[in-house]
């Protein structure tokens, strides 16, 4: 499946969500961050929320990977993942004092972080959730100067190998910005796995 979807992301999301994950369910969010995602939610799920920055009291504060590394087995209904954008040894030559980018944990990370996201996703993932139990990552492509870096694409192959992939959902960003055309980012990816362990 393959779907377009335009709108403000947490509208995006929650429909995406409320397709796959029936209401009730308990949902773990690895990068909730400033929560974003759950803005104006009406359906009702159990929301276990985790960040490296606590800016909730109900916020676990941990380190994704440690958290997933110690989480009993076949325990969540459903994971979601929405990390930093940018990698930020890519993106030290640009000169950016732009209001978005001043939130330097959502936004940036590195390859290395990246590369030890997918080992845990891959091994962690289809452990933690139960059966039949559903993945979504929202994660960019993007270009920085001339090289385009298919993070989307990374993370899908991986988390084929295995999970069962129920569709790709592609998010247009048509918000006007400040942000140097050089580190432009096109849409946003949705990509939704079901866990059939
Ligand atoms: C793009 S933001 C997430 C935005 C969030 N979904 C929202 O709706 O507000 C990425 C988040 O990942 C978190 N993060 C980055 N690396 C992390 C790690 N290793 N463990 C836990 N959280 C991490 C950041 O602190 C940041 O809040």
């Amino acid at each position: 499946m393959l779907t377009c979807f335009q709108g403000s992301t947490n509208i995006v999301f929650q429909k995406i969500l409320k397709f796959f994950v029936k209401e009730g369910s308990t949902i773990l969010d690895i990068t909730f961050g400033r929560g974003l995602s759950w803005k104006d939610l009406k359906e009702n799920y159990k929301i276990m929320k985790v960040d490296k920055r606590k800016l909730f009291d109900d916020v676990i504060q941990a380190d994704f990977n440690d958290y997933l590394n110690k989480k009993e087995s076949n325990s969540i209904d459903c994971i979601y993942f929405d990390p930093p954008y940018y990698f930020k040894e890519k993106i030290s030559n640009f000169n950016i004092n732009d209001q978005m980018l001043n939130n330097e944990e959502e936004v940036f990370w590195t390859e290395q972080e990246f590369a030890e996201a997918l080992t845990t996703l891959q091994t962690e993932v289809p452990r933690i959730l139960k059966y039949k139990g559903i993945f979504i990552a929202k994660i960019m492509d993007g270009y920085i100067g001339k090289k385009y870096l298919p993070l989307a694409f990374e993370l899908f192959d991986i988390m084929a190998k295995e999970m069962e992939p129920q569709g790709i959902f592609v998010c247009p960003i048509d918000k006007k910005d400040k942000i140097p055309g050089l580190i432009r980012i096109n849409q946003i990816y949705y990509l939704v796995f079901k866990n059939l362990k």
